[in-house]
């Protein structure tokens, strides 16, 4: 894990990935519960984890696909039970996001991973906004939150949680829909990704992460997602990626997650040098950091070590999520302003 105190910067690529500005578009919160805070959380709690030590957990991390991972990833969350442990965990990671010079966030919860085992939806949303709020003081972090649905769950359960969440309108700006892919696809959510458009939200939804193709086209003409988290499979169907480049939607790319989750053997053989030729909206995100070996940082360096990506395809690729961002134009004019003003400035 990269901490920046402890960098020694020997080649310029290393500190214009670290000092340039960014925008993370695709993390999940409860993605970065690092080992440490799970185990001070499950003291704290009196929950039993099957792991031994922070050691022990980490060991613990080699995942064959998703739903490998995912069997992980929610008994790790049970350990967060209070407001305070959301804030907790929401606070640890926006320290490290502005440490790597993340400048706008913007957020994935899972409610009910929460809900089911009996916590309060208020109990999530504030811990996780009153984080928020201060990293925006103390950090000058902006940020954005998106709930999700877990999509192995029954549309009528989401549509039971998006109701739970009309009285945080102000404070959720759209929803997701994530969890175990392959044999749920996004159609099965058209009734509440509806609802939830009637209510204001705006939508976005992982397609194509293990999924097929098609579930990308739905997420796009069924839940009128903006954004697609991962969708790296799109290259599987031409007139997708005709459609996807034409209307520049933006891809949430993941590159360290989909190496630890199978979907490419090995970082040197993943398909973004592709997705960027062929003209797509691509963006870098750390997806669940605590679990994949790193943060938006790690997942820069990673690309130059293992594909060779250089000056110009950061600039683009930070420049791509402020404009993908949801962000309100003032906003991603001022961020788009400071990253041009970086990269004109660097080196001189
Ligand atoms: N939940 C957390 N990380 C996820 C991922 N990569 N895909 C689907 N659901 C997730
Ligand atoms: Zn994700």
């Amino acid at each position: 894990m990269v901490d920046s105190n402890q960098h020694h910067f020997s080649q310029p690529m290393e500190v214009f990935i670290h000092r340039i500005p960014k925008a993370e578009l695709h993390i999940h919160i409860e993605g970065a519960l690092e080992p440490e805070l799970m185990f001070e959380l499950a003291a704290k709690n009196g929950c039993d984890l099957p792991f031994d030590s922070v050691a022990d957990i980490r060991q613990a991390y080699e995942f064959k696909d998703l739903q490998t991972f995912l069997d992980i990833y929610y008994q790790g969350a049970e350990v967060l039970l209070d407001e305070d442990d959301f804030y907790r965990l929401t606070w640890s990671y926006l320290q490290k996001a502005a440490e790597q010079n993340v400048r706008h966030t913007e957020i994935f919860f899972d409610p009910q991973t929460h809900t089911a085992r009996g916590i309060r939806f208020e109990t999530v949303v504030q811990g996780i906004q009153r984080a928020l709020t201060d990293g925006a003081r103390q950090l000058n972090l902006s940020s954005k939150l998106i709930m999700c649905f877990l999509r192995h769950l029954s549309a009528s359960d989401a549509m039971k949680t998006l109701r739970e969440a009309l009285p945080f309108r102000h404070t959720i700006i759209g929803v997701g829909l994530d969890s175990s892919e392959v044999g749920f696809p996004p159609e099965k959510f058209r009734t509440v990704f509806d609802q939830a458009r009637q209510e204001g939200f705006l939508t976005v939804a992982h397609a194509g992460e293990e999924g097929p193709a098609e579930y990308i086209w739905q997420a796009l003409k069924v839940l009128k997602a903006s954004r697609i988290d991962h969708g790296i499979r799109c290259v599987e169907d031409a007139g997708l990626v005709k459609y996807l480049v034409k209307k520049q939607v933006p891809l949430t790319v993941c590159p360290l997650s989909n190496v630890k989750l199978g979907v490419f053997d090995h970082l040197s053989r993943h398909n973004l040098h592709q997705l960027l030729e062929l003209g797509l909206c691509v963006t870098v995100n750390s997806d669940d950091p605590a679990y994949f070996d790193g943060y938006i940082e790690d997942n820069f360096q990673a690309l130059h070590e293992h594909l060779g990506i250089d000056f110009q395809d950061i600039y683009k690729l930070t420049r791509n999520a402020f404009q993908a961002s949801f962000l309100v134009p003032a906003e991603k004019k001022k961020y788009l302003k400071e990253l041009d003003g970086f990269v004109s400035g660097f080196g001189h």
